[in-house]
């Protein structure tokens, strides 16, 4: 017998059921006498629409394990979800094992929710083009929702996601959520002012507060077995595997033509580029570009990454200073460079200073022993150890400046005349 009808008001809204959850648990109402029901009401894009949620203290505590399936069981398109999941809590909160029936469930009901977030985050195009870019998708609104810091991050540059029934814009600093719209029938040049137009008109509606983010958690198996390296990016940006995602902005991926059969491996993303979401684009990136064009090469014809995926920094007032990777960072970020060099195939992979040469050639190194050679890899290509441009910005003197910039931009004609060899 239902005795409690709860009413969210969006698919989306993660706390306010989280919080009548807490509140029925508290007052002992059974999940079966609970009927949960999704109604927008008229006003949910208005810009003042609040709601007042109840408030109850804590009666279950959920393990750790259990608690990172439930934004994704939540997105869920299975019409029994938030039932199962107020389920799991009464049977915590009873002290009752979990049938494994409904663990099993739980699992697979998460894994389809971040399959569909996997697929939605492979459709945004990296932030090599600043201009804005529309993302048109049949996702569930929910679904969108839960990616919006994802999918941010994977394009810190502006995009709009359109919808059936959702608009979500990320204007460069501000998300702005907005009902559906697919805009078939108006001409390219006015879609992106009136989506905008109407994902802003929903914009600091307190309904989004709620919202709960899907996230990937990606283990060294389901890195090794990505198959494009726009899953893998699309992964990457939930990589939590070692400490370096917590005070670092976003991972930073490779970028550039997959095709290219050159592959540029730089040491981790600097400020700039920690900002950005794109590898070397700051000022050891610009010394790259230049060398690059002078050795009659280009960036936008080879793929340019980092060992190390996270920009490691120590806070010192309000710059953040470069800090080396150790052996443990690159060995704990070595499964995203394993598999992007394995989908990339390239015929020569350039080392650019003493941290990509040590992740590539499995051991320590010393530049000025090994560079300027071929060097024969375990995979039938070819590699070559250079200096890492940062260490010409940090040279005293013109002269030496002059000097290894030259030997510098040798290398690099060395590694394009190898790929044309
Ligand atoms: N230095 C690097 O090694 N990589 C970058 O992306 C930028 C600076």
């Amino acid at each position: 017998m239902i005795r409690e009808t709860v009413t969210l008001s969006t698919a989306s809204d993660f706390s306010g059921w989280r919080a009548w959850a807490r509140k029925l648990l508290h007052d002992k109402v059974s999940a079966e006498s609970i009927q949960w029901i999704v109604e927008a009401p008229p006003s949910l894009y208005a810009p003042s629409a609040t709601r007042s949620l109840p408030t109850a203290p804590s009666t279950t505590s959920l393990p750790r394990a259990l608690a990172a399936l439930f934004p994704a069981v939540f997105v869920s398109e299975d019409p029994d979800r938030l039932h199962l999941l107020y389920l799991t809590l009464q049977t915590l909160r009873d002290g009752l094992p979990l049938p494994d029936e409904l663990t099993e469930r739980l699992r697979r009901l998460a894994a389809e929710s971040r399959a569909r977030a996997l697929d939605l985050r492979c459709q945004m195009p990296d932030a090599s083009h600043p201009e804005w870019q529309i993302i048109r998708t049949s996702h569930a609104a929910s679904l969108i929702d839960s990616q919006a810091d994802a999918l941010s991050n994977l394009r810190p540059t502006p995009w709009i996601v359109m919808a059936p029934e959702r608009t979500l814009c990320w204007d460069g600093r501000n998300y702005h959520f907005g009902p559906g719209f697919t805009g078939h029938d108006l001409p390219p040049s006015k879609l992106i002012d009136t989506a905008r137009g109407l994902a802003t008109a929903g914009s600091g509606n307190a309904w989004w507060d709620g919202i709960a983010p899907v996230r990937l958690h990606p283990i060294p198996e389901d890195i090794a077995t990505s198959r494009s390296l726009t899953s893998l990016r699309a992964k990457a940006i939930d990589c939590q595997m070692c400490d370096l995602c917590k005070p670092a902005t976003r991972t930073v991926s490779g970028e550039g033509n997959p095709k290219a059969g050159i592959l540029f491996i730089g040491e981790q993303p600097g400020d700039q580029e920690d900002l950005q979401g794109r590898p070397f684009v700051g000022p050891a990136g610009q010394l790259f570009d230049r060398a690059l064009r002078e050795a009659g090469g280009n960036r936008t014809e080879a793929w340019i990454t980092n060992a190390v995926k996270h920009f490691k920094f120590t806070p010192k007032g309000n710059r953040r200073i470069h800090q080396k990777p150790d052996a443990s960072d690159i060995t704990a970020c070595s499964p995203w460079l394993v598999t992007e060099r394995r989908i990339l195939a390239p015929k020569v992979t350039v080392m650019l200073g003493v941290t990509a040469a040590s992740a590539v050639l499995g051991r320590s190194v010393t530049v000025s022993r090994e560079r300027s050679r071929p060097i024969p890899l375990k995979d039938g290509s070819i590699g070559l150890v250079t200096v890492h441009p940062s260490y010409l910005l940090r040279l005293p003197d013109e002269e030496s400046k002059a000097r290894e910039y030259t030997k510098f931009v040798n290398d690099l004609r060395m590694a394009i005349s190898t790929l044309a060899g």
